[in-house]
């Protein structure tokens, strides 16, 4: 690096959940240049999502620009996915250097571009870096462990990250507790969150219905169990309009189901402002993922997390969250007990306050001082 070209960050991103935690970022990064800060960035999507409601109406919702580079590597199993976005990344890296890669959360591109990236001895920053579940069960919880052994500068959402990396060893000056970066864009966007077009026609009126996601493999992979959940939720949600927004990978079990409860209302995949404005509403979310966890929490909306385990604690200990495990049974106690008006309030994580991504650009800025 010399003192006249700027310092260029690759920020990678792959599939859905990362399209929220990087806006923040790239928006605090373009306001620095605007006022004269030198660090430029170079926007790579992976590929790992592509139909354009898992990815490409994120990008102009939240205003994220086109992508530099496209790695497009498409479906796969977890490890011809890796291999692929590893191969086309290094490739990238070799013939275009770059002085930092940055990636966000735990899907499989954050991990592929990480190693890729730091056999290069290009070093690497990770954004929600130090959250476990402990359940090598997930292929989310082997993408942290993984990028947390090989990342340079941890950014971090909560204390109990904190510990878990001072645990294995990291030193405090790699370290930079920073807040949420998903919870930047939800409160830049809270005011434009937007009902859906089928809003009117289901009926749905603010606090009398319920919002449902499901798609970890553990829950939708095999169809008997994935039926009984179904069956769990359309009783315990007493005949409320209860919005299933189906992942792509959801679809394929459902398809074969049969007798499916009548008031589950299957839909498309959202996008972002219409999908938090049903979050923002609803009577209380059902839920396998730990991203909406975050949102529900900041919201205040009764969340019941249909998991044995979360990486998110704090969305339990201060928020509005409670993991129920997988056991229809559970479920059916937690909705008798949100129906009884007996759910908790909740309260908000220290400095998710919605100002991460300059945080995060002032520690680059002090790491890179070009
Ligand atoms: C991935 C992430 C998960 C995240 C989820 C959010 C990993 C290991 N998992 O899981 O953490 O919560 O995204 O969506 O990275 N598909 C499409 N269109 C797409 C993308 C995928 O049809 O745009 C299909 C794939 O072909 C595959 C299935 O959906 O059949 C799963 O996609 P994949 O990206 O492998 O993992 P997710 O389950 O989405």
């Amino acid at each position: 690096m010399n003192n006249t070209s700027p310092t260029v960050i690759d920020i990678i991103a792959g599939a859905r959940p990362n399209f929220m935690k990087i806006a923040p970022i790239i928006r605090a990064l373009d306001e620095r240049k605007v006022a004269g800060g030198r660090l430029r960035y170079r926007l790579i999507h992976t590929g790992q999502h592509y139909d354009s409601r898992m990815s490409a109406d994120f990008f102009e919702q939240l205003d994220i620009p086109m992508p530099d580079i496209n790695l497009d590597v498409g479906s796969g199993t977890q490890a011809e996915q890796t291999a692929a976005i590893m191969t086309r990344y290094e490739r990238l890296l070799l013939d275009h250097p770059s002085s930092l890669c940055l990636v966000v959360g735990d899907v499989t591109s954050t991990m592929a571009c990480a190693i890729a990236a730091q056999k290069l001895r290009v070093p690497v920053a990770h954004v929600e870096a130090g959250i476990r579940s402990g359940d090598w069960g997930m292929p989310e919880e082997i993408n942290r462990m993984v990028t947390d052994s090989i990342t340079n500068w941890f950014f971090t959402t909560s204390e109990t990250a904190n510990d878990n990396l001072r645990r294995a060893g990291v030193e405090d000056d790699r370290l930079f507790f920073v807040g949420n970066t998903m919870i930047d864009t939800l409160l830049a966007h809270m005011d434009r969150l937007r009902p859906p077009p089928f809003w009117d026609e289901y009926g749905l009126l603010p606090g009398s219905y319920f919002v449902v996601t499901l798609h970890r493999p553990s829950n939708v992979d095999a169809g008997s169990s994935f039926a009984r959940l179904l069956r769990a939720i359309g009783e315990g949600t007493r005949s409320l309009p209860t919005i299933f927004p189906v992942h792509p990978r959801t679809r394929k079990t459902l398809e074969a189901i049969e007798d499916l409860p009548a008031n589950l209302v299957f839909v498309e995949p959202q996008p972002y402002l219409e999908f938090n404005y049903l979050v923002r509403h609803a009577k209380a979310v059902i839920t396998d993922s730990g991203g909406i966890t975050e949102e529900t929490t900041v919201m205040g909306v009764p969340c019941m997390t249909l998991r044995d385990t979360t990486e998110r604690p704090e969305t339990v200990s201060i928020g509005t969250n409670e993991i129920l495990g997988t056991n229809p049974a559970n479920l059916s106690r937690a909705l008798d007990r949100l129906f009884a008006g007996g759910w908790k309030k909740g309260g908000i994580p220290e400095l998710w306050d919605g100002r991460t991504g300059e945080r995060i650009v002032a520690a680059l800025e002090e790491l890179f001082p070009s």
